[in-house]
């Protein structure tokens, strides 16, 4: 779902393709991935065209994550944000109808003109797309989509192309679940898949830290470089048995945590819900009682009706973490991930986290921390702690041998436990230094060291299966990197 929460919006993200199929599809027995430049959006060298909406963006106050298509014959390129709460691919907002920095970036994130393209087919069909904020009129058409840097290209996807829209500064990018799910139509997922562009119908999302410069979006694969340890597997919700019975990847959460720098680790009551994985929306959202309870360990009492809680800047630079449990791992996010951080004069920052009575979803504040593969074939979330030791995207032949990946930042934070047991943090039973691990629930006070310990034993055996020849590096990998502009914000 689009949430660009703080709609003065944006960020630029500029992406650049790591990997691609063309030579694997000529030469079976090539090795590599073509790998192209990551570029950060801060390279003014690559990007000179483009410097004046890095500039402009340079103080703007909200976050997202974005991706360039190029639509057409020949190409034109466009900006899309990615969005793993939505199902479906439109382009060219009205740029008429938001304000004036808004507009800006809208005009600079690129239109596509249908009428100068070779291969369009026009379907003459229309839709309204609603989101969490705007919504669009669209007419739907096919078209070859590319993405950036790829030879590879996918032919007669189907998209939207909007005849009017309201607060959307950018087209979007669903890639929630499509055909005979969400959508009537093969949705960009399923056309890479389709198309024989991946061999699984499954993406891989590292959006990275605040300090790591790029996320990556691998479309059909992995990136081993950016986590530890296994990925543990936690089934989707279907849609019949979701808290909106929409088909969109929620998941069960078993509990929040807070771990106050050198404090015991606290468990909120009230925190075990489903809650929906959302690319799409900067914030995270939590039931009113349960973000005042957590504004509260922020010093706020009264959280503002705009639901923008405003905190002390001095958190960002402390040592606690907001830890968010699942069955078999506890993903931390730092103070530092969670809070935003608006470079004014003075810094003015916020919680990650706003009240809603409507959505419970964990957006980029709490997707910034976790590694997530979104499995859409067998219809799983594999997650862990996200880490960054590099850049390896490689394609996966099957979503089955996501269980015998291992990440190759070492295993020593490896917040996935065992498979015998659910784990929730911090009930009190340790002291400082190893209150920021997770203990075993189930063996009530099993030391950190325990825990810590059998995951490494776990991603040792694991690890040469997987490398040997559950993964190839050669094949069919897309990816992305999107780049935050609240990294360039942050050095202002
Ligand atoms: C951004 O900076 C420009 C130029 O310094 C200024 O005119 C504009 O008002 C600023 N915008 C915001 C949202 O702070
Ligand atoms: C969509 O079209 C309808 C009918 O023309 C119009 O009333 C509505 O405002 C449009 N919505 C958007 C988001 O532009
Ligand atoms: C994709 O591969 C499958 C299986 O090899 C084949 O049947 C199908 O025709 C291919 N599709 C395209 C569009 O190449
Ligand atoms: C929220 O908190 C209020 C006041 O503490 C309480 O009366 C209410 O029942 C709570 N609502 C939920 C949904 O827990
Ligand atoms: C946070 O932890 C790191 C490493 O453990 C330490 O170097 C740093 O001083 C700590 N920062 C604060 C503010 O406690």
């Amino acid at each position: 779902m689009a949430f660009p929460f703080l709609r003065s919006v944006c960020a630029l993200l500029l992406f650049a393709l790591l990997c691609h199929s063309a030579a694997a599809q000529h030469e079976p027995h090539d090795q590599g991935c073509v790998h192209m430049p990551i570029v950060h959006s801060t390279n003014v060298g690559y990007f000179s065209s483009r410097r004046g909406v890095q500039l402009q963006l340079a103080n703007r106050s909200d976050v997202a994550y974005y991706a360039q298509l190029s639509l057409g014959t020949p190409p034109q390129p466009v900006y899309v944000q990615l969005d793993t709460g939505s199902f479906e691919l439109w382009v060219n907002p009205d740029c008429n109808a938001v304000s004036g920095a808004d507009a800006a970036f809208c005009e600079r994130a690129g239109q596509y003109d249908a009428s100068r393209s070779s291969t369009v087919n026009p379907l003459g069909t229309t839709r309204t797309l609603r989101y969490g904020i705007g919504s669009a009129n669209i007419t739907y058409v096919t078209d070859t989509i590319t993405l950036a840097g790829s030879t590879t290209a996918l032919e007669a996807v189907q998209f939207g192309v909007a005849t009017s829209s309201e607060d959307a500064f950018s087209g979007i990018l669903g890639i929630g679940y499509g055909k005979g799910i969400a959508t009537r139509y093969s949705n960009f997922v399923d056309q890479l898949s389709e198309q024989n562009a991946t061999r699984v119908k499954a993406y891989t999302i590292a959006l990275g830290s605040k300090d790591a410069q790029e996320g990556v979006i691998v479309f059909g694969g992995i990136d081993r470089s950016k986590f530890a340890g296994t990925l543990a597997r936690l089934p989707i919700i279907p849609a019949e048995s979701s808290p909106d019975l929409v088909p969109r990847f929620w998941i069960d959460m078993q509990s929040i945590s807070i771990t106050p720098p050198g404090g015991r680790a606290r468990v909120y009551d009230g925190s075990t819900m489903p809650v929906f994985l959302d690319s799409g929306s900067t914030m995270t959202l939590l039931p009113p009682n349960l973000t005042n309870t957590i504004a509260s360990d922020f010093g706020v009492q009264n959280v503002d009706p705009d639901g923008f809680i405003r905190i002390d800047c001095a958190f960002a630079t402390m040592n606690g973490t907001l830890d968010f449990a699942f069955d078999g791992l506890t993903v931390k996010v730092p103070y530092k991930e969670l809070i935003r951080e608006v470079p004014s004069n003075p810094p003015a920052c916020f919680l990650g986290i706003t009240p809603s009575e409507r959505f419970a979803l964990l957006g980029d504040t709490f997707m910034r921390s976790a590694y997530i593969v979104f499995d859409l074939e067998s219809d799983s979330v594999w997650m862990t702690q996200a880490a960054n030791c590099g850049s390896t995207p490689a394609a996966l032949n099957n979503v089955r041998d996501l269980s015998a990946v291992v990440g190759a930042c070492g295993s020593t934070n490896s917040a996935v436990t065992g498979t015998s047991g659910t784990v929730i943090p911090g009930t009190g039973t340790q002291n400082g230094a190893a209150q920021s691990r997770p203990i075993s629930a189930t063996g009530g006070a099993a030391s950190t060291s325990g825990t810590a310990t059998s995951a490494q034993d776990r991603s040792q055996r694991t690890a040469s299966r997987a490398s040997s020849s559950r993964l190839e590096p050669r094949g069919i990998v897309w990816s992305l990197v999107a780049v935050m502009a609240l990294r360039i914000l942050s050095r202002v």
